[in-house]
């Protein structure tokens, strides 16, 4: 049996979706999910939406808008799982485990966080004016959509990709401190479509709310038709030869024809078709594209309690995945029950748990490492960069071996020798009497157990 591949991406609930946003993310996740090897998530990010904005009325407009406009759009919610983040208390919580290892100075060069940092500092005002909690910790929560459901791809903008590298880095973190040996989480990665249309808006500028340039998706026909008419052309008269390629009336056609149609439109461009006539053309065949859609986004937006019926069920399946993933994870951190304190498998855990152990990571550059971690989880040593695995784990095996250990201190530091090299190394202690434990509690953890 192959596993499938878990894709997951969220929809920030701020606005009204546009042609641009159906053919750069809507359309490509829709056909996405529809191959056999995909267990697609797709979810509405509405809690990241409060972040950017604090008008209830629009973020509730919103959230009912993209819903209509996904499900218009042809997503078919028993393949997916199709949900609000908010219907998912589990997020929340994972957010805040997920918090307490993140590293502040990782959150704080979060591009979106410093661009705000150096606007404020560009206009004279306190670095942090204006600046929430909510957009400081923004990372962390999407971090947690992620790991919650351990997707393997994340389909996401440009903008999105370090937040997705952040996710590993606390993904990876969480399970260096509690996995035991586990990873409980999957190290997610981050999806860049190369082949998906950025379209261009009325003014040949990327089509975005904020160039406010945009062509209304299923508004209206009549929505549709207006902003048409005010795509911007070159001034050439009918019967003059129009220049395709650099046209973006054509490239807008271009993302919605078939092969045929779009050089059938060429064709009449270069032998001089009118701007005027050019542009029924474009309305014509997006009409006849989104027409049957923008019938059944208006029949879903009418009927407002079906969709939450179907997203209820979604946020139902979703729960299935989160909340006992979620239940191993509170375990992990410490957060047990008092009853099953007595029970058995506590003591076992207990067994384990005495002794020192070994994490191997990945570092970005490709090289491995490894920690050693003493029984209560105290980092011994840190090891140098191996080229390989192989050679990481000769090391930590010779380590194990038993035979004696070459300590070397350097002021309050020390480094583990094999071989005449330095393969490991302490952190730097306070005092002398915290070095000497420290090299007592390395030797202790590496001495075999006997039994
Ligand atoms: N931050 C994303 C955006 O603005 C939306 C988002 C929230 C997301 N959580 C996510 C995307 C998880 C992918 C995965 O586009």
């Amino acid at each position: 049996m192959t596993t499938r591949t878990r894709i997951l991406t969220g929809i920030t609930t701020t606005g009204t979706p546009h042609l641009g946003n159906y053919a750069g993310a809507i359309r490509p996740a829709i056909l996405a999910s529809q191959d056999a090897n995909a267990d697609s998530f797709y979810f509405l990010a509405d809690y990241h939406a409060l972040i950017k904005c604090d008008d209830p009325q629009r973020i509730q407009r919103s959230r009912m808008e993209i819903a209509a406009t996904w499900l218009a759009g042809g997503l078919d919610v028993n393949r997916v799982t199709f949900y609000r983040q908010s219907d998912i208390p589990e997020i929340p919580e994972l957010t805040w485990l997920l918090t307490c290892v993140a590293a502040k100075g990782l959150l704080n060069r979060a591009h979106a966080y410093k661009a705000s940092v150096d606007k404020n500092v560009e206009a004279g005002e306190d670095p942090d004016a204006g600046i929430s909690m909510g957009l400081y910790s923004y990372p962390v929560l999407m971090a947690a959509d992620i790991l919650m459901f351990n997707a393997h791809k994340v389909p996401v903008g440009r903008d999105q990709i370090q937040h997705v590298e952040m996710a590993r880095d606390i993904g990876q973190r969480f399970n260096h401190l509690f996995g035991n040996g586990k990873e409980f989480f999957t190290m997610p990665e981050a999806l860049i479509e190369e082949s998906v249309a950025t379209l261009p808006g009325l003014d040949g500028r990327k089509m975005s709310k904020s160039y406010d340039n945009t062509i209304p998706l299923f508004t209206s026909a009549k929505d549709m038709k207006d902003a048409i008419s005010r795509i911007v052309t070159d001034s050439r008269a009918p019967g003059e030869a129009k220049d395709p390629d650099n046209s973006h009336l054509f490239t807008l056609y271009q993302a919605f024809a078939t092969k045929a149609q779009e050089e059938e439109f060429r064709g009449e461009l270069l032998q001089g078709l009118g701007w005027g006539e050019a542009k029924n053309r474009l309305f014509q065949l997006l009409d006849s594209q989104l027409g049957e859609a923008r019938e059944r986004y208006h029949q879903l937006m009418s009927r407002p309690s079906d969709m939450e019926d179907l997203l209820l069920v979604g946020a139902k399946k979703a729960r299935a995945v989160a909340a006992p993933f979620l239940a191993e994870l509170r375990e992990a951190v410490g957060l047990r029950s008092f009853v099953n304190q007595a029970a058995a498998p506590v003591s076992a855990k207990k067994k384990t748990a005495k002794t020192a152990r070994f994490v191997s990571f990945r570092e970005d550059d490709g090289s491995f490492r490894f920690r050693l971690l003493a029984a209560d989880g105290e980092q011994l040593l840190l090891s140098r960069n191996f080229a390989d695995g192989k050679a990481a784990g000769a090391v930590t095996k010779q380590l194990q071996s038993g035979q004696a250990l070459d300590v070397r201190t350097e002021g309050l530091r020390f480094g583990v020798w094999l071989d005449g090299a330095a393969v490991a190394d302490s952190a730097e202690f306070a005092d002398p009497a915290s070095l000497d434990a420290a090299i007592e509690a390395l030797r202790v953890a590496l001495t075999p157990l006997e039994d």
